[in-house]
């Protein structure tokens, strides 16, 4: 892929699917990596690959919710490689359950990660990538960020509140006359771990649903949504939407408004039992 040689691309939750292809494919493509994620196993895994492609690399554990951690961990980022261009927040959750039956705690998590990890990730390099003059903020939405189904009232709410942010600090970022390009990504089904590491409220079977999204729902590889996402970046997208899936559910809901409320959720109980 063009336009990465000598970037330094920081990538969170990049020991596991999207974030860890996204590293593979932009160590490939000449970038120096910085990475991170609370699954330090991964991690290193990904660490292994991106030596053995022989890309420079830093290696952190980093909880995207520890907002200190973070400042402390951009600044040591800038410090190791001289300079910041990118930061990909992907790192995120999923969880799945009805608004009715799901706890305070786990709707705060979801919003911890998936948004707050993302806002904490923009915010602490934002100076530095603005520093470099040539910036670029990706952030992972989720084709979730652009309609809402049942059971899935947090991760949505997650998942709008990034690409309202995003698409907001893209306008932010021109206006300033700032070096730094702005990308949000919504992702379709990709084959990754997160059904598998989901959790549920009570009473609902995270296995069950996690064979229904890994058998129905991920059609598109971790690698192909990496090449996707760096297309996007490299053509300086303000969306980047990733599978066919996501294509047509946006053609969808751009077509019927609010209409698809009364489509997806029939449709989608078909494929998540228990969801709701
Ligand atoms: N897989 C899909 O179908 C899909 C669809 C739409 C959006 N997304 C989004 O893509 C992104 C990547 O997900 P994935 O599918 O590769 O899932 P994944 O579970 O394979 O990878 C997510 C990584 O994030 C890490 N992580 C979780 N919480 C963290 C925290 N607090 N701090 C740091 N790291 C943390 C995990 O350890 C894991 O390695 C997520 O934001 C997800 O919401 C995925």
């Amino acid at each position: 892929m063009e336009g990465f040689a000598g970037k330094v691309a920081v990538v969170t939750g990049a020991g596991s699917g999207i974030g860890q292809a996204l590293a593979i494919e932009l160590a490939r493509s000449g970038a120096q990596l910085a990475i991170s994620d609370v699954n330090t196993e991964g991690l290193a895994a990904t660490e292994e690959r991106l030596k053995a492609i022989g890309a420079p690399v830093k290696t952190d554990r980093l909880d995207v919710t520890e907002r200190e951690a973070f400042q402390v961990y951009a600044d040591a980022v800038k410090e190791h490689f001289g300079k910041v261009n990118q930061i990909y927040n992907n790192a995120g959750i999923a969880f799945a359950g009805d608004v009715e039956v799901s706890q305070f705690k786990d709707i705060e998590r979801v919003m911890d990660v998936d948004f707050w990890g993302v806002v904490n990730g923009t915010k602490v390099f934002l100076p530095y990538l603005i520093e470099s003059g040539d910036g670029h903020v990706i952030n992972i939405s989720s084709v979730f960020g652009l309609f809402s189904v049942p059971g899935q009232a947090a991760y949505n709410a997650a998942k709008f509140a990034v690409r309202g942010f995003t698409e907001a600090l893209r306008q932010e970022m021109v206006l300033a006359g700032h070096p730094v390009k702005v990308t949000t990504v919504h992702p379709g089904g990709i084959k990754t771990g997160i059904a598998r590491n989901m959790t549920a409220a009570e009473g609902l079977d995270t296995t069950e649903l996690a064979q229904t999204f890994d058998k129905k729902l991920a059609s598109t590889s971790p690698q192909k949504a990496a090449r996707v996402i760096l297309d996007g970046v490299h053509k300086n997208k303000a969306r980047v939407l990733i599978g066919t899936d996501a294509k047509v559910l946006d053609l969808i809901v751009r077509a019927t408004g609010s209409g698809y409320q009364r489509l997806f959720g029939p449709a989608l109980s078909r494929f998540m039992p228990g969801a709701h």
